[in-house]
C-alpha cells in the first residue's frame, strides 16, 4: 500500500504545474478503513441536576454555606436550627475562619448533615468570582455523590445562578475511559435555596446550563486521544452536538473542496497524516436583520502535533493531543450561544489537521500557497498551527464579510514562558477590538494579557524564496506566530489572535484539574454577546 501511495503521489506531483497541493489525499484509504475494529467509547459525561427552591428541603447529604462575613450566619443560615448555627459558629471561630479571602472549610457531625461545606466568598462578588467559587465547591464535593443543599438566601439571582453554573463546570471529569468510576452511581441533585428561585432558575437554564454543556463538549474533545478525535470525527461530534439546535448551519470542507479554494497551507500541514484535514464551518444566526457581518472565531485544530518531519522529542509529546483546543473552544462558544438562543451572529471555523511525519509529509524548505495567494516557506513543520489558521482566516476574510476575526490557538511554547497559566496572550492591530476582548476576559474569568506586534516581526519572517516564512529568527516566538497569522487577514479587518498554549490544559489545582480546561469557551461566549462593531480601518 505504501508503494502504491508513493507512486500515485509522485505521479500527481510531477503533473502539477503550480505549487503542489495535496491531490494525494483523495487516493488515501478513508479513515474508516484504518480505524481498528476495536473502537473506544467514552463514558457519558454527567453532572448534578440542579433545582432552585425558595424553601430548604429536609436536612440530608451535604450543606453548602457561602459566607461573606461573620454576620451572614445569622441571616443566610436562619433556616437552620439554633443548635446547628451555634455549632457552625464555634467551629468557624476555633478554626479562625478567614472571611476576607476565598476559601472553604468542611465540618462534620453537625445536625443531620453528612457535611457542612462553608465557603468563604471574600469581598469580590462579581459574576466571575462567584462562578469560580462554584467551580471550587463543585470539584471539592464530587467524591461524595449524595444530595447537596446550597444556601443562597440574600444573594442576588445572578449570583445564585453563577454559583450553580460554576458547580456544573467544576463537576466535569476527564476520566473518559474509566467507565466504572463514572457510571457507578449517578450524582444526586443540587438544591439551591434562594429567595429569588424563579429568576435564578431562568438565568441558569437560559445561559448557565448551555455554558456547562459547551464547556464539557470542548473539554471532552480535547481530552480524547488522537486515535479517537481526528479531523473527520471532530466534525461528526460537532454535528451530533448541534443536532436540533435552531439557527445553525454546518459545513465541512473536505480535501477536494479545499483544493478548489486554493487552501494549500492547511493541506500542506496535513499531508503526512492518514487522516485527511477538514475545514469545519459552524454558523449560528440569532439576529433577524443584521446591520453588519458575523463575528468569526477561528480555532487551531491540530488533532495531534508530532511536529511532523521537524519531529518533537518524545517527552511530553502526548500533550499534543490537546493541540486542537482552540478549535474545540470556538465551536464550544458557538454551541453555548446557539443553545441559549443569544441574539448574535457568529461563525466558528475549526481548522482541523493532524501533523505527522511520513513520506508524503511536507518538509522544511517546502513552499506552500495559501488561499489568499500568499506563498509560505516552511522553516519548521512544527510551526503548523499558523499554517492551518492562515487558510482559516483568509477564508473568513474573503467569504464571510466578518465584523471581526478572532483566532484562538495553542500556538507557541513561548507564550507559556511569558505568561504561564494565568493569562492567554492577546495580539491585535485593532485596540478597540482588543479592549472588548480584555473586558470579556475579566468578566468571564478567562483572562487575557495584551502582547505587542512589533514591526520587527515582519522583518523576522521575511523569506528569500516566498512571501513569508513560518518561523521567525528573533526570540519573540509568540509574536512572530501572531504576525504570521495576521499576514493572511486584510489590514482593515478587525482581527485578534489569542495564544492559549499555557491555558488549554491544567493539572495544577482544583480550578484547573488534570486534562483540558475549556479555556476560551466562556471568554468568547461573553465577548460575542457584548460585541460592538469596530471601525474597519487599517490597524496600527
Ligand atoms: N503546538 C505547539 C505549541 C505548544 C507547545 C503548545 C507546548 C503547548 C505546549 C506548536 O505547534 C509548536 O510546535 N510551536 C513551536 C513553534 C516553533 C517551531 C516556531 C514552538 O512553540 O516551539
Ligand atoms: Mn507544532
Ligand atoms: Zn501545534
Amino acid at each position: 500500500m505504501r508503494t502504491t501511495r508513493f507512486m500515485l503521489a509522485t505521479a500527481l506531483l510531477a503533473s502539477a504545474a503550480s505549487v503542489p497541493t495535496t491531490a494525494a489525499f483523495s487516493q488515501m484509504p478513508s479513515a474508516g478503513a484504518i480505524t481498528p475494529s476495536l473502537t473506544l467509547k467514552a463514558a457519558k459525561a454527567q453532572y448534578r441536576p440542579v433545582r432552585f427552591e425558595p424553601a430548604m428541603p429536609a436536612a440530608s447529604g451535604t450543606l453548602v454555606l457561602p459566607l461573606t462575613a461573620e454576620g451572614d450566619l445569622a441571616t443566610r443560615a436562619s433556616v437552620l436550627s439554633d443548635a446547628e448555627r451555634s455549632a457552625i459558629q464555634r467551629a468557624l471561630a476555633s478554626a479562625e475562619f478567614d472571611y476576607a479571602n476565598p476559601g472553604s472549610l468542611t465540618l462534620r457531625g453537625i445536625g443531620n448533615w453528612d457535611r457542612i461545606h462553608v465557603v468563604g466568598t471574600g469581598k469580590d462578588l462579581s459574576a466571575a468570582a462567584v462562578q469560580k467559587l462554584g467551580v471550587m465547591a463543585g470539584r471539592a464535593l464530587m467524591k461524595d455523590k449524595g444530595p447537596l443543599v446550597v444556601l443562597a438566601g440574600g444573594l442576588p439571582a445572578e449570583a445564585a445562578a453563577e454559583l450553580a453554573t460554576g458547580m456544573g463546570i467544576g463537576e466535569y471529569r476527564s476520566d473518559l475511559y474509566q467507565a466504572k468510576a463514572r457510571e457507578a452511581a449517578p450524582m444526586a441533585a443540587t438544591t439551591i435555596v434562594s429567595d429569588s428561585a424563579q429568576a435564578a432558575r431562568a438565568l441558569y437554564e437560559d445561559r448557565g446550563k448551555p455554558l456547562i454543556d459547551a464547556m464539557a463538549f470542548a473539554r471532552d474533545l480535547s481530552n480524547e486521544p488522537a486515535n479517537v478525535v481526528y479531523p473527520e470525527s471532530f466534525v461528526e461530534r460537532t454535528r451530533a452536538a448541534f443536532a436540533g439546535v435552531a439557527g445553525v448551519t454546518i459545513e465541512a470542507l473536505d480535501v477536494p473542496a479545499m483544493e478548489k479554494l486554493g487552501m494549500g497551507s492547511i493541506l500542506g500541514s496535513g499531508r503526512g497524516s492518514a487522516r485527511p484535514p477538514r475545514m469545519l464551518i459552524v454558523r449560528y444566526t440569532g439576529r433577524s436583520a443584521p446591520a453588519y457581518g458575523p463575528v468569526v472565531l477561528a480555532g487551531k485544530g491540530i488533532t495531534f502535533d508530532s511536529g511532523g518531519i521537524s519531529l518533537k522529542n518524545g517527552s511530553g509529546m502526548g500533550d499534543m493531543k490537546f493541540d486542537m483546543s482552540g478549535a474545540a473552544s470556538v465551536v464550544g462558544a458557538v454551541l453555548a450561544l446557539a443553545r441559549s438562543r443569544a441574539p448574535v451572529d457568529v461563525v466558528a471555523i475549526a481548522a482541523l489537521s493532524e501533523n505527522m511525519p511520513d513520506g508524503n509529509a511536507a518538509r522544511p524548505a517546502d513552499v506552500l500557497q495559501a488561499m489568499n495567494g500568499k506563498t509560505i516557506e516552511i522553516i519548521s513543520t512544527d510551526a503548523e498551527g499558523r499554517l492551518v489558521l492562515a487558510d482559516a482566516v483568509a477564508y473568513a476574510d474573503a467569504k464571510l464579510n466578518p465584523a471581526a476575526i478572532v483566532d484562538v490557538a495553542t500556538l507557541t511554547g513561548s507564550i507559556m514562558t511569558a505568561l504561564g497559566d494565568d493569562y492567554a496572550g492577546l495580539f491585535s492591530r485593532h485596540d478597540p477590538l482588543a479592549d472588548q476582548l480584555i473586558m470579556a476576559g475579566d468578566a468571564s474569568g478567562d483572562e487575557l494579557w495584551q502582547m505587542p506586534l512589533h514591526p520587527s516581526y515582519a522583518e523576522d519572517t521575511k523569506s528569500t524564496i516566498a512571501d513569508i516564512k513560518n518561523s521567525g529568527v528573533s526570540g519573540a516566538g509568540a509574536g512572530a506566530g501572531a504576525h504570521f497569522i495576521g499576514a493572511f487577514v486584510k489590514p482593515e479587518t478587525p482581527w485578534a489572535h489569542i495564544d492559549i498554549a499555557g491555558m488549554a490544559w491544567g493539572g495544577a489545582n482544583d480550578l484547573k484539574p488534570a486534562g483540558a480546561t475549556g479555556y476560551g469557551v466562556r471568554l468568547l461566549e461573553r465577548f460575542v454577546r457584548d460585541f460592538q462593531p469596530v471601525e474597519k480601518v487599517a490597524g496600527k
